[in-house]
């Protein structure tokens, strides 16, 4: 392979016809914005490009349902996406549009130079035409229900409960979304991409990755699921497609006898990178080709596991039939992102809409992007709730990260008037400190280079732990009476610490490495910086002491969660034990030895009281089976009276070591199921069980 001197990165073009959410974020843009800071702080030359995808039945139904204009819609949500990006610091070097002018000559002519090549067929066949609203149903003008699963919402297009690719004639029982009539059946004409003839082709370039005798990138960097998905497509066998609809929203089909057809949505928007290029190359004159043609162009494309097929087969197919472009060197597709245990849905408003995000937590773009880097779906599904984005917040952010800087900001200002002090000479805990960092360093890149920002983002937060830790090991706040000179050592490599996160931090935290630049009075720096050790010379004015990040609260958390459990009520669910477990993280794997040293009961409640002075807490007698009861304090007063628990079986932890708690001794603990508001509930035998039974 050809070392890349170019990389085109290009995110997903959303469509236009809703703001942006937290699934949207994970499944592509964050991921991208992270690859290409980091990219471009190594001097890589990068060009990122995105834009609104304007175009398609997604459009035309949301004009239909808002009653308005199509032109109206992607008007008004092409804004709010470009803010929502510019909001939360996901930088493009261009957020273009589909309805653009210039997009619009250049999807006609890529069509026309395919045309020209004979790449298509063209065919009369019967479509669904619905009679009542004048017009043929495709894609998700029909739906029905799905020959492979059952499901029976299933579009024209697509199945989107189990993935498989549809056209409207497989559809059982089909049915037209506009009047809800049966449709009938007419001859119109279209345009096919005959994806069958090119199977082999495109077999060849996805699992050994040549083309043409060269090979272009390795299978082995590819994720499994995207790979799976490929090869889940090319077992089915391709079919021909249509790349030509009968619809007025859209770039028309530019052919003579082509009256009233557009081109079909994922034919024009995946050229919508191609065209926000050319916009880019004209705003800043510069020549576009290089950035699609150049054989050392480096092309990579984020998106979500449901575009898969249109980024991995359909469009590298039109790239080749084409000619002259490269095709992608990875599609590092994500997994969804569920909100609180359930499915993210724009019509059932389970969703948190970036833009009201921006208003309600002003100046908290960061805890938002490090909290959905934390759980981005790279591999499988995840999810987001409200209390983990609490927890990493205070227990991540302010306790590691803001901590660490605080201290040596305070100290500097305390011992040194706010300057940098003069080193002495260090000693084996500064060289152990910098290797430590050194080695994270390295492993950062190469997770940003393998698509796991995850594992990139836990490698920069390992520097601050390595500075968490130095100072502990060093305590510079008993050291400078009995030795100043280490004192100002430590300190000193203690700024540096923060100059190099300043760095490492800015593809993940931009807001805040930018804040610690201006503590430090330093610049935007570069990756070889990082490796550095003085970057703060003794002597350098440092800004205030700041805090880098503030605790959330209970109270600021709560009214997020009020919100979607008023959703749920709008929408007639009750909150399920799916979504009572999502307010739980799933804590790290532990091993079957781990949980063998548990040891839990079943026990029955003989009596119950409050805790004098203790709104939470209630003590407990357990009858356990042994020769007295058990005394348990237990934090649930605020969820039952004592007189409801009398009599009642729990599960209990029987081996915990005893706790004092308000001086009354704890001698185990009972074990309760939480919901998404935090509310409480037995666990307990299905049928009465003997005290003391085993819970295995
Ligand atoms: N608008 C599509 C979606 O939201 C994505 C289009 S990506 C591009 O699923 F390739 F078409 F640009
Ligand atoms: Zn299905």
């Amino acid at each position: 392979m050809i070392e890349p001197k170019r990389h085109t990165v290009t995110a997903a073009l959303p469509y236009a016809n809703g703001p942006l959410h937290l699934g949207h974020v994970a499944g592509a843009y964050l991921p991208a914005d992270i690859y290409v800071r980091n990219l471009r702080q190594r001097g890589k030359d990068v060009l990122f490009v995105c834009g609104s995808d304007e175009h398609g039945a997604a459009i035309t139904i949301k004009a239909l349902k808002e009653g308005t204009t199509p032109q109206a819609v992607v008007d008004k949500y092409h804004a709010m996406l470009r803010d929502a990006f510019v909001g939360l610091g996901i930088r493009f070097d261009i957020y273009h549009r589909t309805s653009s002018d210039l997009h619009k000559r250049t999807s006609q002519e890529f069509f026309l130079e395919l045309q020209r090549k004979g790449v298509f067929i063209e065919k009369e066949e019967e479509q669904y035409f619905d009679e009542k609203a004048g017009q043929f149903l495709a894609d998700r003008y029909i739906i029905g229900t799905c020959p492979n699963c059952g499901n029976d919402k299933a579009y024209g297009d697509q199945c989107e409960n189990c993935g498989s690719a549809l056209s409207p004639s497989e559809l059982i029982d089909p049915k037209s979304t506009l009047s809800g009539t049966t449709p009938i059946r007419r001859p119109t004409k279209h345009w096919y991409l005959p994806m069958d003839r090119h199977q082999a082709m495109m077999e060849e370039w996805i699992n050994t990755g040549m083309r043409h005798g060269v090979r272009q990138h390795d299978p082995k960097e590819w994720k499994p699921q995207v790979l799976g998905q490929c090869n889940s497509w090319l077992k089915e066998g391709l079919r021909p497609r249509a790349m030509t609809r009968d619809l007025d929203w859209g770039v028309p089909v530019p052919l003579p006898d082509a009256k009233g057809k557009v081109l079909y949505v994922w034919l024009d928007a995946p050229i919508g990178y191609i065209s926000a290029t050319k916009q880019w190359a004209v705003d800043n004159g510069q020549d576009w080709e290089p950035w699609w043609k150049a054989d050392d162009t480096r092309l990579v494309h984020f998106i979500g596991k449901d575009n898969i097929v249109f980024h991995c087969i359909i469009f590298p197919m039109l790239l080749e039939l084409h000619g002259g472009f490269q095709l992608p060197q990875n599609v590092p597709a994500n997994e969804f992102l569920n909100l609180e245990g359930r499915k993210l849905s724009t019509s059932r408003n389970w969703a948190v809409w970036i833009h009201e995000y921006l208003e309600r937590w002003p100046e908290r773009q960061d805890e938002l992007r490090y909290c959905l880097t934390t759980i981005l779906p790279e591999f499988r599904d995840s999810e987001f709730t409200w209390k983990d984005f609490q927890e990493k917040n205070n227990n991540e952010l302010v306790a590691i990260l803001g901590n660490f800087v605080q201290r040596v900001f305070v100290l500097c200002e305390k011992f040194y008037d706010r300057q940098a002090p003069k080193a002495g000479t260090g000693t084996q805990q500064d060289v152990s400190l910098w290797s430590s960092i050194h080695a994270e360093l390295e492993a950062m890149v190469e997770h940003v280079d393998d698509f796991r920002f995850r594992e990139a983002l836990s490698a920069a937060m390992n520097v601050a732990r390595a500075g968490n830790k130095y100072l502990t090991d060093t305590e510079p706040w008993k050291l400078q009476k009995s030795d100043p000179d280490r004192t100002a050592t430590v300190l000193l490599n203690g700024l540096n610490v923060a100059a190099v996160l300043s760095v490492v931090l800015e593809p993940f935290l931009p807001f805040t490495a930018a804040k610690l630049r201006r503590m430090l009075g330093i610049g935007e720096l570069d990756w070889e910086n990082a490796f550095r050790t003085d970057l703060i010379g003794p002597g350098r004015e440092l800004g205030r002491p700041e805090h880098l990040f503030k605790p959330i609260t209970d109270a600021e958390i709560q009214p997020e969660i009020d919100r979607l459990m008023a959703t749920m009520q709008d929408n007639n669910e009750k909150p399920s034990t799916a979504s009572a477990s999502a307010a739980v993280t799933i804590k790290p794997t532990i091993e079957f030895d781990d949980f063998a040293k548990l040891d839990l009961r079943v026990g029955t409640i003989v009596s119950a009281e409050r805790v004098p002075k203790a709104d939470k807490l209630l003590k407990l007698l357990v009858d356990m089976g042994e020769a007295a009861p058990r005394t348990v304090v237990s934090g649930i007063a605020e969820h039952f009276a004592p007189e409801e628990l009398a009599g009642q079986q729990v599960v209990l932890v029987a081996n915990l070591a005893p706790r004092k708690m308000r001086g009354v001794e704890s001698q185990g603990m009972v074990l309760m199921a939480e919901d998404a508001a935090g509310k409480l509930r037995f666990v307990r035998p299905a049928e009465a069980m003997p005290p003391g039974a085993g819970v295995r």
